[in-house]
């Protein structure tokens, strides 16, 4: 789809529209989606806030407590917006759209549109139908994947199904990092898990409309390249139509191949990877594509194998260790971080501790800790023996310590090395001083009066703390 607007469409006013987007990176990337057919709809974005708006997007999150609580008390605001603008829509969408679907609007009326992460290229005909009817208009749920006509199965979609590329920075701004998601859903159901309910089974996108897409985003100005997915390692499986990755890697690896080879992409990452999916040749491609960088996430969530055969994991410590020597034999030093989950039912202190052990050993430069919390409709909600919460948070504390030591002993290690750092913004708080990462997605600070928007610079690191390192440019 090309979002170009025509000459029609510059002598009509368009249309203001501002988003919230809550949550991941994925439902950044979904909202730019959604504002490139909004800007293929005589809409654009606004700068003022709500108030200046006739469409509110709230892109929503689910994947902690009290999602819909958060979304009802906004609603609660923007409803008094309402109030003093008859004809202001507001729409709701992601996963907290998902999982309550009409339930929501029945609790908040003022809902014009509601939409579920699986329908969002039907927003336009929402709107148009709220329009017409006057009644909110609501898609939820997840279409089937493409059939062998190409489709996607949506029965109602009036949206064409060729490839869209030109999606605008949520920011209305050229950004150097921009999200792509390639892959929807999660085929996986670990049981804390509320991902494959609220987006559904796998879906990934072709290889082609993927480079299309960072093709206009490179011309945009990006330079780093985050591919999205909830499993991105299953990725192209489901347009294989076989479960398990291949030896070679698979389409992941192709794919990766593709999008590291395109001219003006400096670096590439990718999240989220899953260990059980995880191949040596895609550890391999580290060494061999250096702008997949240094640095990896492979959330492992527990470090004890009775936990993990709890979680539904797929792997053993073993076999996640046996990840780990991958990477690092591919590329010594490589930067992993993980995602960890203390007081999951049933946790003795004895699989805590091997939580504890997996940090010592594997050296995380950093982690995302959480306490476990109950999602609705997920199987570990029903497992008899939940922890309290004051264990949940002694653990939590105690993990935390440890990490603490070891990502300020890891950043401390890069003084006196120099680094090529990508310069990503300067700081709002601070004028004159530039962030950007290393290759181990390390965040540096640097002085300097130049632009470095987008520039791979070398730095050299003078010091820093567990959050972030201080550099020099090296002239
Ligand atoms: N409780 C705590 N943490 C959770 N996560 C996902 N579901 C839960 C839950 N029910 C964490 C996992 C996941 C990250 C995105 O959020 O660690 O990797
Ligand atoms: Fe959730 Fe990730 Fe497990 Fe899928 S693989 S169910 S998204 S934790």
């Amino acid at each position: 789809m090309n979002v170009e607007p025509t000459k029609a469409d510059n002598l009509v006013l368009r249309r203001k529209v501002h988003i919230e987007t809550w949550g991941c990176q994925m439902n950044v990337a979904d909202s730019e989606r959604m504002l490139s057919l909004l800007e293929a709809n005589n809409y654009e974005l606004t700068a003022s806030g709500p108030e200046a708006a006739d469409l509110i997007l709230l892109n929503t999150c689910h994947i902690r407590e009290k999602a819909r609580h958060k979304v009802l008390s906004r609603l609660g605001v923007l409803d008094r917006i309402k109030s003093k603008k008859p004809g202001l829509k507001i729409a709701v969408t992601g996963c907290v759209a998902q999982a309550d679907g009409k339930k929501l609007i029945e609790l908040a009326p003022q809902i014009d549109v509601l939409i579920g992460p699986g329908k969002i290229d039907e927003l336009p005909r929402l709107l148009e139908e709220r329009e017409q009817t006057g009644v909110s208009a609501v898609a939820t749920g997840f279409d089937r994947h493409k059939d062998e006509h190409g489709d996607r199965g949506a029965e109602h979609s009036t949206i064409s199904d060729e490839p869209m590329i030109h999606i605008p920075s949520i920011s209305g701004k050229p950004e150097v990092n921009r999200f792509v998601n390639i892959i929807q859903g999660c085929n996986n159901f670990c049981t804390f898990c509320v991902v494959p309910f609220t987006r559904g089974r796998e879906i990934s996108r072709p290889i082609p409309e993927i480079v299309k897409e960072v093709e206009y985003m490179v011309s945009q100005g990006a330079k780093e390249i985050t591919l999205l997915g909830q499993n991105v390692n299953s990725y192209g499986l489901d347009l294989l139509g076989r479960d398990d990755v291949p030896a070679d890697g698979g389409p992941f690896v192709e794919l990766l191949k593709a999008v590291s080879d395109l001219p003006g992409v400096d670096r590439v990452r990718f999240t989220t990877s899953n260990p059980h999916d995880f191949t040596k040749p895609l550890a391999e491609l580290f060494s061999s594509h250096p702008k997949l960088g240094r640095y990896i996430h492979l959330p492992v969530q527990a470090g004890h194998d009775r936990t993990l055969e709890r979680m539904k994991r797929k792997v053993t410590v073993e076999e996640y260790m046996q990840r780990i020597k991958w990477l690092r034999d591919a590329v010594p030093g490589i930067a992993i971080s993980t995602d960890l989950i203390v007081g999951f039912p049933g946790e003795t202190e004895e699989e805590f501790e091997g939580t504890l052990r997996l940090i010592e050993a594997v050296r995380f430069s950093f982690i995302y800790s959480f306490k476990y919390s109950p999602r609705k409709g997920t199987a570990a909600t029903r497992f008899l023996d939940q922890i309290p919460e004051d264990i949940k948070e002694r653990r939590l504390a105690a993990l935390n310590q440890l990490q603490d030591k070891i990502t300020l002993e890891l950043a401390l290690a890069d003084v006196g090395s120099v680094k090529h750092v990508l310069f990503v913004f300067n700081s709002k708080k601070e004028p004159g001083v530039w962030i950007g990462k290393t290759p181990e997605f390390r965040v540096v600070r640097v002085h300097s009066s130049a632009d470095l928007a987008g520039k791979t610079l070398p730095v050299k690191i003078m010091g820093g703390n567990k959050t972030a390192l201080v550099g020099e440019l090296v002239h």
